[in-house]
């Protein structure tokens, strides 16, 4: 099973999979990235993260 860590979106915290990024772990929480979210593979730096 994989080991889940917490994370603070908005100011509220969840619980997701370690090993998803930042922008899939905003999905697995429900959020849904509309504009803004770049390339979503590593390459164009959109994310910063
Ligand atoms: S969105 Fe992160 S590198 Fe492109």
């Amino acid at each position: 099973m994989e080991k889940m860590v917490n994370v603070y979106f908005f100011g509220k915290k969840y619980e997701v999979p370690q090993s998803l990024t930042i922008m899939k772990a905003m999905e697995y929480a429900g959020y849904q990235l509309v504009r803004g979210c770049g390339c979503r593979n590593g390459f164009c730096g959109a994310c910063a993260t």
